[in-house]
């Protein structure tokens, strides 16, 4: 398999909020939204962004406190670190200010990714200091903030008000059809796919494209020793059939108790 991206309709979505955020002039709300199940791509894309951009990516943790964000964001922007909280968000916030405009820089891009993490543990009308610190850094320095997530993201944020109001644009990381499937099996895999057997993976996976990759280099395999590139429905039936026995297998739903 090889590690290429693959161009999927999700870098489109993805294009799209980033457009948003960015075109929107400084002052106006310029948070912008990503989310979605795990395995449809987020982390790859919003990463493969970064580094054509420019724009600075972190990624949260369960143990962040704001200072902790802080500190983290400003290692990313080359920043010099201190004690203060307050201190490292006038520096974070001054740093992304002069990014503004800058095309090299993402033009002060701030791409956050497992946001999830920032809205643990407050419920309205108290809100998270994680969140509410994103909020200040947006605030103070102007600049297009991406957040990136599991589904239930966009849901939990519109709760908070004020956050929510500074909320640009908002996608979700769709499923892959059994277009993009065909795609990336010639792409990663140099494999000629038919429709039925796209299918057949697609409801597999259900349009997962992590777990898509793992059917799509079985199938490698398989095409490898058959001598031929292209694939078969009913190879495909059978290696999604052993796909999902293997995970029952690692689930323990099949194991049995030896007496
Ligand atoms: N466009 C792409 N082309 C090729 N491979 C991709 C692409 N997008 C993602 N992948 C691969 O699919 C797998 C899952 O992607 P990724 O980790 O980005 O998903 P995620 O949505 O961030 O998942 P999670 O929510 O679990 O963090 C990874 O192995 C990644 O390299
Ligand atoms: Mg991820």
């Amino acid at each position: 398999m090889k590690a290429k991206l693959v161009r999927t309709k999700n870098l489109t979505r993805l294009w799209e909020v980033v457009e948003a955020i960015k075109s929107a002039s400084s002052g106006e709300p310029r948070l912008g939204l990503i989310y979605g199940p795990a395995g449809r791509g987020k982390t790859r894309a919003v990463d493969h962004l970064a580094a054509k951009t420019g724009a600075v990516y972190v990624s949260a943790a369960r143990v962040w406190t704001p200072n902790a964000m802080l500190k983290c964001i400003l290692a990313g922007l080359g920043g010099t670190l201190t004690v203060s909280a307050a201190d490292n968000l006038t520096r974070a916030a001054e740093a992304l200010g002069e990014r503004l405009g800058v095309p090299s820089l993402g033009n002060g891009l701030l791409i956050v990714d497992e946001a999830d993490y920032l809205a643990k543990g407050a419920q309205p009308p108290n809100t998270p200091p994680l969140l509410d610190t994103v909020r200040d850094l947006h605030d103070a320095s102007g600049a297009p903030v991406l957040l990136v997530g599991m589904d239930g993201l966009a849901k939990i944020l519109s709760r908070f008000a004020q956050f929510w109001d500074r909320v640009r644009m908002s996608e979700e990381f769709a499923p892959l059809d059994s277009g993009e499937l065909i795609h990336l099996a010639g792409e990663l895999a140099g494999l000629s796919m038919d429709e039925p057997s796209a299918e057949v993976i697609r409801r597999a996976t259900h349009g997962n494209l992590r777990q898509a990759i793992v059917h799509l280099a079985r199938l490698e395999a398989v095409a490898k020793a058959q001598g031929s590139q292209k694939v078969r429905p009913e190879w495909a039936q059978k290696i999604s059939a052993e796909v999902a026995r293997g995970k029952l297998r690692a689930s323990g739903a099949r194991l049995k108790v030896v007496k």
